[in-house]
């Protein structure tokens, strides 16, 4: 993805978001910048597509593992999942859990 598209899904991340997800670390907010432009600005989706902010981070967590594992059925998320460690998942769910 080159630099100037993920600057500006990035920006148009932070501008929508609370305080403690501002103050969730660059990496989180690099890979959660990239679920944007089908989750909606700032995880707030205006289409069929679920909004991500605010959402229960347990649901999330489970929900992405679900994606991963292949348990979910899904038309485009089993192809995104495998690439985030566990770790990041947890982060990514703190992260969203926050916006508002
Ligand atoms: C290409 C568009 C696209 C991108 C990019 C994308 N998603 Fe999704 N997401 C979807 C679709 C479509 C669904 C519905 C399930 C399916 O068919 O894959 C979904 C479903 C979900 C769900 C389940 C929501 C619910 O209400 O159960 C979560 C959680 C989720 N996505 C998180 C993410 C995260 C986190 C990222 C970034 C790492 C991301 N998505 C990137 C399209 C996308």
């Amino acid at each position: 993805m080159n630099k100037t598209l993920v600057a500006g899904l990035l920006g148009a991340g932070l501008i929508a978001s609370s305080l403690s997800a501002l103050a969730s670390d660059p990496h989180t907010r690099v890979l959660a910048s990239t679920c944007l432009s089908c989750h909606g600005p700032g995880g707030k989706s205006k289409s069929a597509m679920p909004s991500l902010a605010g959402m229960d981070k347990t649901y999330f967590v489970t929900q992405m593992k679900a994606f991963k594992t292949g348990q979910r059925p899904a038309s485009v998320m089993h192809r995104h999942t495998p690439g985030y460690t566990d770790q990041e998942i947890e982060k990514m769910g703190e992260y969203f859990a926050a916006l508002k």
